[in-house]
């Protein structure tokens, strides 16, 4: 189990010319007849946000279950730390560090925030291996705080944290059980300002440790204030593929509605 400190991190600004987390070259993904994906090249680096832009059937969800080893690709490449590989199953991604978030994040809503960070995986102690309450509950405080989240008390039910709270404890957890890329499906959908602002916070404080950070939305803004890279998808093709730097938030926005299709939009309301 590795943590934050035991991790080794590959923080060089920019990400250089360094090997990528996730590399997908030429991706495509068919369901029968229906073409999901076609020909996606992208790239995951540490300490970057890679955010993966797209409207409603864009392909967005299947591109992470692809690289969540949910699904496979009917075509091309997936890179590993360089090496071509293919995920039989999400624990196979898990082992080599690429964990998932889902929207419909899955916990127990009446147990208690510690209990739900060690789901599955509960600490032991002793000869008759009973729960270690203590040690779980400390973990759990400790782990937040280190991402600079304080919950006045981790034996609350994680039903009663804030929607932004209850993402952020997924995220840590993913991290504490030895994540090095966190793939965030619409962290931030349903979510109202502040709280998107929490999740957004912790987002950008993940990519200072070094990790990879894929984030899926559809809010151009959100993905702007802490994207470095930029994806749109568009009908499972990739529109666009660039940095921070070469685009602006207006370009981005005007991408992700569609361009032309939003201005003939508004001049047919308008009228
Ligand atoms: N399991 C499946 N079987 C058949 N078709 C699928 C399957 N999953 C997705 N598709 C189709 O693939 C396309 C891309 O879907 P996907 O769910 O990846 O889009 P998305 O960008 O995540 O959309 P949303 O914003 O609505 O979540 C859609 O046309 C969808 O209907
Ligand atoms: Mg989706």
């Amino acid at each position: 189990m590795s943590t934050i400190e035991q991790m080794p991190v590959d923080t060089e600004p920019g990400g250089g010319d360094k090997i990528p987390l996730i590399e997908l070259k030429h991706v495509g993904k068919q369901y029968g007849n229906i073409i999901a994906l076609q020909d996606i090249n992208l790239r995951v680096k540490a300490g970057e946000v890679t955010g993966v832009l797209g409207d409603n059937g864009a392909g967005k969800s299947t591109l992470i279950k692809i690289m969540a080893g949910l699904h496979q690709q009917s075509e091309g490449e997936l890179l590993v730390d360089g090496e071509a590989l293919t995920f039989g199953s999400p624990k196979e991604a898990l082992s080599k560090g690429i964990a998932t978030v889902y929207q419909d994040l899955a916990v127990v809503s009446l147990m208690p925030v510690w209990r739900n960070f060690f789901l599955g995986q509960e600490l032991r102690k002793g000869p008759l291996k009973t729960l270690d309450a203590n040690g779980m509950r400390a973990t759990t405080m400790s782990e937040l705080s280190k991402m600079g989240i304080e919950l006045p008390d981790v034996d609350a039910p994680i039903g009663s944290l804030s929607g932004g709270q209850r993402q952020c404890v997924a995220i840590a957890r993913a991290i504490f059980f030895g994540a090095r890329v966190l793939i965030l499906d619409e962290p931030t959908a349903a979510l109202g300002v502040k709280q998107s602002g929490m999740v957004l916070r912790y987002i950008s404080a993940a990519k200072e440790q070094g990790f990879g950070v894929v984030f899926i939305t559809h809010n151009p803004h959100h993905a702007y204030m802490v994207g470095d890279h930029f994806v749109l998808l568009n009908r499972g093709r990739q529109k666009l593929d660039c940095t921070y730097d070469e685009i602006s938030l207006e370009e981005l926005t005007q991408q992700m509605a569609g361009g032309d299709e939003l201005e003939a939009l508004t001049h047919e309301l308008r009228r």
